[in-house]
């Protein structure tokens, strides 16, 4: 079964996972037959918007995307096109799943953490105002309806794959509005879901005890902000942000990609890790195995994931993990497992 999915490669480091992404998965037999649409600056270098009508279109029309990072001018320019694209076709659930990969070596041993950080509201919002030279505000917005999808998102996502705990994070002793709403309509569908444990942290407290010991989180709920913070943090646990993949999902469209960026210190070099791409990737085969029944992809995906577990397990890594292989040596060596 072929299925099209839309390519859309990003920047920095963004065409070179990319390229080594998609060699992994064409080896491994996935039959995707790829649009690639731009976005983000190599948008505009090719003379258009920063996000062209065309990608949209192409998203619109076929519902899945697998996106390399794009670069956000820092205190100025252009809004963030990752922001942009999930507030268009409300991608509110973003799910990053966290996990002690095998010949990795870190701190802790036996992390399995999945975050679900809600994706279109909180300080996200992009509403800043100056009041007056030197004084500046930013907005931040909650919504009961945004907050209860995002809990419902996560309680069913819990209940579909057995994980058996969610804990919210939160600073709603200080935040009493905002994040007090966040916490009391994750309360009210925990309700819903007595076979799943509920528990809340402030924030800071939170992540102190994630860095003391992670194994007693099973999935983490997170407005939007906390998630972007926390889904770093939580990389860091498991050997940084080469190894972490993401999915953005909404009604009936899913955007996947890894959590890093376009990293512009190492683009171009053949030293980025393409593995948290490519496990995005493997996310999007088992999405279009669930939701249109593609068994090929669901055997690419199986096999992909084997085979890098095993390159890792034979010490096979890129320079991020401590090993000496380039991006395309990487992916090389995973295809010779599959
Ligand atoms: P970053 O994630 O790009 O880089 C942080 C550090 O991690 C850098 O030292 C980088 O070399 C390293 N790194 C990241 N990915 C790596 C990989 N695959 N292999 C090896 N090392 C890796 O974060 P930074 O520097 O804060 O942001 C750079 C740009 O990316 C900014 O313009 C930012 O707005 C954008 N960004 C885009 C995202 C997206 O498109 N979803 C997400 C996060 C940031």
């Amino acid at each position: 079964m072929t299925t099209t999915a839309v390519l859309i490669p990003g920047d920095g480091i963004g065409p070179e996972i990319t390229a080594a992404t998609l060699r992994v998965l064409e080896a491994a037999g996935a039959e995707i037959n790829w649009i690639e649409r731009q976005a983000g600056v190599a948008a505009m270098e090719a003379g258009g918007e920063v996000l062209p009508e065309a990608t949209l279109d192409a998203i619109r029309e076929h519902g899945v995307a697998l996106k390399g990072p794009c670069t956000t001018p820092v205190g100025k320019g252009f809004r963030s096109v990752n922001v942009q694209l999930r507030k268009t076709f409300e991608l509110y659930a973003a799910v990053r799943p966290v996990r002690s990969m095998p010949g990795v070596d870190t701190p802790f041993k036996d992390v399995d953490i999945v975050v679900i950080r809600e994706n279109t509201e909180s300080l996200y919002s992009g509403v800043e105002n100056e009041i007056t030279p030197g004084v500046v505000t930013s907005i931040k917005v909650a919504t009961e309806k945004g907050c209860t999808r995002i809990a419902e998102w996560a309680f069913d996502y819990a209940r579909k794959r057995g994980r058996k705990k969610i804990t919210v994070f939160h600073k709603a002793n200080i935040m009493k509005l905002t994040d007090g709403l966040f916490l009391r309509c994750s309360e009210d569908i925990a309700k819903e879901y007595d076979d799943v444990e509920y528990e809340t942290a402030i924030i800071d407290a939170g992540c102190m005890r994630l860095v003391q010991n992670p194994g007693q989180f099973d999935m983490l709920l997170l407005e939007n902000l906390y998630g972007d913070v926390v889904s770093d943090l939580c990389a860091g646990l498991v050997g940084g942000l080469g190894v972490v993949p993401g999915a953005n999902f909404g009604v009936d469209r899913a955007i996947f990609e890894a959590v890093h960026g376009s990293a512009p210190d190492i683009a171009g070099q053949n030293l980025a890790n393409p593995l948290a791409l490519l496990m995005s990737a493997v996310m999007m085969l088992n999405y279009l195995a669930d939701n249109q029944g593609d068994e090929t992809a669901q055997q690419a995906a199986q096999r992909i994931k084997a085979a890098y577990d095993a390159a890792l397990t034979e010490g096979q890594k890129t320079r991020d993990l401590g090993g000496s292989l380039g991006t395309t040596e990487f992916a090389d060596a995973i295809i010779e497992r599959l």
